[in-house]
């Protein structure tokens, strides 16, 4: 018997990307459950509420993920939803520095592990803050996001 494996993908997703996307799609191949996990951050100023940030992901991965929000700890949220392991995308140096300091924090607060999957190269530009400033300054999102994304960026825009 093969015991069930849960990957955890956490993130801001202001607005999910097709970066996201890529990533989200490649952990769902290798392990048997995907969680993506929305943080919820009333700090942070975003465009998408918390909860239009969770409909889209539903609307892009339909019944394929579990969503779920959290403001805690990460590794707090990654034990209450049985998740085994965080997966994140890589795509640069920086994102290298940054994520594997937080990989290594987390893994010696639990021993919870990081899986890093580098990002597809077509990706590798994208990121949530640019899609947003070309959406305000009217330029063009097709092919960064979703269609439900862009569709969405369109109607805050309007
Ligand atoms: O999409 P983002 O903004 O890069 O996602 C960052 C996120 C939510 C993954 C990160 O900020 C996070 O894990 N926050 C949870 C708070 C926490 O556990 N802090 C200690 C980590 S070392």
């Amino acid at each position: 018997m093969t015991a069930h494996k849960t990957a955890l993908c956490p993130g801001s997703f202001d607005p999910p990307t097709n970066g996201h996307a890529d990533v989200i799609g490649r952990a769902l191949a290798l392990f048997d459950r995907v969680v993506v996990a929305v943080i919820d951050n009333p700090s942070k100023e975003s465009l998408f509420t918390l909860s239009e940030r969770l409909d889209l992901l539903k609307e892009v991965f339909g019944g394929d993920i579990d969503v779920t929000t959290f403001s805690g700890l990460l590794v707090e949220h990654v034990r209450d939803v049985g998740a085994d392991t965080v997966v994140k995308g890589i795509r640069t140096f920086e994102d290298y520095e940054y994520e594997t300091q937080m990989a290594q924090m987390n893994h010696h607060m639990t021993g919870m592990e990081t899986i890093f999957l580098s990002t597809r190269p077509q990706y590798r530009f994208i990121s949530s803050s640019l899609v947003k400033e070309i959406a305000r300054l009217g330029g063009s999102v097709g092919g960064l996001v979703p269609d439900a994304v862009e569709k969405a960026l369109k109607e805050k825009m309007s």
